[in-house]
Parts: structure tokens; sequence; C-alpha cells
């Protein structure tokens, strides 16, 4: 997929795609992180290939193979993630799936934290930059569709407007996280959030998501450039 010749929606373009958590490191041994596990992104860099792009994909921490025909940049922390998405743009379609964490520790330590101390190790925390929101407001270089993800456990189509506007981009696929199953999970329920309006699908297997919004994409994607 995606070499020269490649056919399908997407052929000759470049996607990119963040999936997975991010780890934030409290000392060496100890981070912070979240219960995302790749699925729904990876799946979505597997069938961004199928249809032909060239797919680059930085993923955070999983315990998912590297999908076949896709450049897979591994990285661990928010902050390596946003260099490794500057150092892959430019791109036609950026989708950010990934689960980033939302704070990091202000001064993770060089040596691991004992406990035997007598005071409780502080944990202070700084907020993470949002790759989303830093690539959908570039003044140049902006890639043409910028898609989001909103995961919600409650409002879940008011807060994904609100992020569709404060993010600046094209698309948000929000879900509700709310309950079990979806994070980890192999299911998903999605809402297609734009400023036009709000498409709900029924409950996929995220395979099936996945495959349904390349299809949509490819779509909305703008012609590309000859
Ligand atoms: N995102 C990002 N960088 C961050 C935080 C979020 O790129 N530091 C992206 C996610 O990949 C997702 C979208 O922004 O595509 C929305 O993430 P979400 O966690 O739902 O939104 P937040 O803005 O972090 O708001 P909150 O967690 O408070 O709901
Ligand atoms: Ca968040």
């Amino acid at each position: 997929p995606g070499g020269e010749h490649a056919t399908g929606a997407l052929a000759g373009r470049h996607v990119l795609i963040t999936s997975g958590p991010t780890h934030e490191p409290i000392d060496p041994v100890r981070y912070i992180a979240n219960r995302s596990s790749g699925k729904q992104g990876h799946a979505i860099a597997a069938a961004a290939a199928a249809a032909g792009a060239r797919v680059t994909l930085i993923s955070g921490p999983v315990s998912l193979p590297d999908p076949a025909g896709v450049e897979t940049i591994h990285v661990e922390s928010a902050r390596e993630m946003l260099n490794a998405v500057e150092t892959a743009l430019p791109a036609d379609i950026a989708i950010f799936a990934a689960a980033v964490a939302d704070w990091r520790v202000a001064d993770a330590a060089s040596d691991k934290l004992k406990k035997d101390g007598k005071a409780l190790p502080p944990l202070s925390l700084v907020e993470n930059p949002d790759i989303l929101a830093t690539v959908a407001h570039r003044k140049s270089g902006r890639p043409p569709l910028v898609v989001g993800f909103a995961a919600e456990t409650q409002n879940v189509i008011d807060y994904a407007r609100a992020k569709l506007a404060r993010k600046g981009c094209d698309l948000i696929v929000a879900n509700d996280v709310g309950g079990t199953g979806v994070m980890g999970g192999d299911a998903n329920t999605v809402h297609l959030v734009t400023t036009s309006g709000v498409e709900t699908w029924p409950t996929l297997p995220k395979g099936e998501v996945a495959t349904r919004l390349i299809d949509h994409i490819a779509g909305l994607a703008p012609a590309r450039q000859a």
C-alpha cells in the first residue's frame, strides 16, 4: 500500500495517525497513563493503508503489532508524540486518535523514588501540549483535513462540538467511554460531529468503524494536488 502505483480511494495521499495512550514518567520506573489500547487508531491506520494511502502511525505504548504496510513510529510521552508528528508532516490527512495524557509530572525524578522518607512524594502536574490543536492551528503546513476524537463520559455531542471549535479541526469522532467496554474493548459507538451536523453510527466492531471512517474521510478530503 502507499506505493507509487497504489490504487484505492486514498492512493497517493499521506495519512498521519496518532494512536494509543501516552506514558508520562514519574521516575525511571513509574508513569501516569490511561486505559487506551490503541485498537481504534491502529485499525484506522490499517484501513487507510488498505485504501492505498501512505500511512505514518505515531503510536504510544500499546501491546498491538505494527499494522502491515504502515510506517510506525513508537513514542512514550505526549511531548515525544508532538515531536514525531511535526517531523512526519506534511500530510494530506491527519487523524488524532491517541488518548494523550493531559498532564505530566512537572519534574520527573531521575532516580527511583524511595518510600523511606517521612512524607509522601508530592506529584505536581503541568499540562501537556495539545497535539491536535497545535497541528490544526498551524498557519502554514496545516493538513487539509484534520480529524480529532473526543472520548467523553457525559454530554457527548455538546462536548464534541465545543472541542471541534476550540481545537480548530474539521471533524470530531465522538464516543461515549462511560461504563465499561469501549476503552480496551472491540466495539465502538461513534458520532461524527462537524459544523454542519451530527451523524451517529450504530455500534460496530472497531475494524468496521475504521473502514467506514476511512471511506467517509476519502469522500471529504480535498482533491489531490497534481
Ligand atoms: N489531544 C491531543 N493532545 C492532547 C490532548 C488531546 O492531540 N494533549 C487530542 C486527542 O487525540 C483527541 C482530541 O484531542 O483527538 C480530544 O481529546 P480529549 O482528551 O477528548 O480532549 P481534551 O481537549 O484533552 O479535553 P478533556 O480531556 O478535558 O475532555
Ligand atoms: Ca484529554
